[in-house]
C-alpha cells in the first residue's frame, strides 16, 4: 500500500479520531453482481488488511450513489442485497468493521447539502467523471448536459460527505477515485477556514500491488466488457454457482497449440488468474508444466480446482446469507446504529457551526 498524498492533517477539535491513529474508510457502489477481478483487487485485499491491523474501519455500501445513472429499482436493490452478502461471505467481520448502507444513515446526504453550500461550483467542474459525460455530448454534437444529473455533477460532494463525517484519514480506492478524495481535502478546508476546523483532511490509498485480472477474451476483465469469472454466480436453482464458475473458466480463450506442445505461461490469462490464488511453490509447478506442455483443458481444470478451493467456504455462506435477508438485514442496521453514533454527533457540530441550532432550550 502506497499514501499518495501527505499525512492526515487532524485537527485539534476533530472529533472521533483518538483512540485508533488510522481510520480507514470505503464506499462500495451497489450495481451490478461481483466477479473475481472485484475479489482479487478490492474484496480480499481490503478484508486482510483489516484483519492485520487494528485500525478502525468503516465499510459501507453507497446507495445514494448508486441510483446516479442506475434507474433500475430491482438493479439497486438486488445488488444492495448481494454484494452485502459478498462482502459478508468473503470474511468481512461486522463486530470489527463499522458495516452500513449509506442510505441508513440520513445525517450522510445532511451533510452533503452543508458541503454543497460552500463548495465551489468551479471545482465540480473540473471532475472527470462528469467532464467525460459532457466530452461525450460534445463528440456526438449533441447539447452538452444532455443527460448529466445534478446527481452526476455533485457525485463528489456525496462522497466527501461520507469521508468528512466519519474523519476518516485514509480512503482506500482505485485510481479512478482519487481525484475524488482530493476534492474532499479541498471541499474540508474550505469548511474548516470559513467556519470552525471540524473535519479530518482524509488521504486516498491506492494499491499499486493488487493483480488486476485478464478476462475471458484476453482484455481485462471488466464488467463492461462482458468478460468475467463471476465470483458467486447468478443465484440460479438450475445451475450452481460452482457449475457457473466452472463453465466461465473454461471459456478462457486460448491460442490453438496441442496437449504436449510447450506453452508460453507469461502470455495466458489461465497461468496469470493461477499467479493471483496459488502459492509461490504451486506457481511454479504449474509454470514447469506450461513449458513442459500441459494440455489447455487440464491447465482450465486446475485453474478452476485452486480458486474453488479458496472461493467454496464463502459460497455457501453467500447462499445462506442470500436465502436469509433478515440476517443481512439485521448485520446491515447494527451497522447503521454503530454509524449514526458517530454522524448524528458530527452533524450538531456541523449544525452548530454554521448557525443552525435550537434557539433556547425547551424543558
Ligand atoms: N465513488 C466510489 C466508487 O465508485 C464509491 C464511494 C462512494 C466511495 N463514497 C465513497 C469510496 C467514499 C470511498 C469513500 O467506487
Amino acid at each position: 500500500m502506497s499514501d499518495n498524498t501527505a499525512k492526515p492533517a487532524t485537527t485539534d477539535t476533530a472529533t472521533d479520531n483518538t483512540k485508533a491513529s488510522k481510520r480507514i474508510l470505503t464506499g462500495i457502489k451497489p450495481t451490478g453482481t461481483l466477479h473475481l477481478g472485484n475479489y482479487v483487487g478490492a474484496i480480499r485485499p481490503a478484508i486482510e488488511s483489516i484483519q492485520n491491523s487494528d485500525d478502525e474501519a468503516f465499510f459501507f455500501l453507497a446507495d445514494y450513489h448508486g441510483i446516479i445513472g442506475c434507474y433500475d429499482p430491482a438493479v439497486i436493490h438486488e445488488s444492495t442485497k448481494s454484494i452485502a452478502a459478498t462482502w459478508l461471505a468473503c470474511g468481512l467481520d461486522p463486530e470489527r468493521v463499522t458495516f452500513y448502507r449509506q442510505s441508513d444513515v440520513p445525517e450522510i446526504p445532511e451533510l452533503a447539502w452543508v458541503l454543497n453550500c460552500s463548495c465551489a461550483k468551479g471545482l465540480m467542474n473540473r471532475a472527470h467523471a462528469y467532464k467525460a459525460a459532457v466530452d461525450v455530448n460534445v463528440d456526438n454534437d449533441v447539447d452538452a448536459d444532455l443527460g448529466v444529473t445534478m446527481g452526476l455533477f455533485g457525485y463528489p460532494v456525496l462522497m466527501a460527505a461520507d469521508i468528512l463525517m466519519f474523519n476518516a484519514t485514509h480512503v482506500p480506492v482505485g485510481r479512478d477515485q482519487v481525484q475524488h478524495i482530493e476534492m474532499a481535502r479541498d471541499i474540508a478546508g474550505t469548511f474548516n477556514h470559513r467556519y470552525k476546523p471540524l473535519f479530518t483532511l482524509p488521504n486516498a490509498v491506492v494499491d499499486d500491488d493488487t493483480p488486476l485480472l485478464t478476462g475471458l477474451d484476453g482484455r481485462k476483465m471488466s464488467k463492461s466488457y462482458g468478460n468475467t469469472i463471476p465470483l458467486f454466480g447468478e443465484m440460479n436453482p438450475q445451475v450452481s454457482s460452482e457449475k457457473q464458475m466452472h463453465k466461465a473458466i473454461m471459456k478462457i480463450v486460448t491460442n490453438s497449440q496441442l496437449p504436449d506442445e510447450p506453452k508460453d505461461p507469461d502470455d495466458s490469462a489461465i497461468f496469470e488468474i493461477y499467479k493471483a490464488f496459488a502459492t509461490a511453490e504451486e506457481v511454479a509447478v504449474m509454470r514447469e508444466a506450461f513449458t513442459t506442455g500441459i494440455g489447455w483443458g487440464d491447465a482450465k481444470q486446475a485453474l478452476f480446482d485452486k480458486i474453488n478451493t479458496e472461493i467454496a467456504p464463502f459460497r455457501e455462506r453467500y447462499e445462506q446469507l442470500m436465502n436469509n435477508p433478515k440476517e443481512l438485514e439485521e448485520i446491515l442496521q447494527m451497522g447503521a446504529d454503530k454509524a449514526r453514533r458517530h454522524s448524528r454527533k458530527q452533524l450538531d457540530k456541523t449544525r452548530r457551526a454554521i448557525g443552525i441550532r435550537p434557539l433556547a432550550k425547551l424543558k
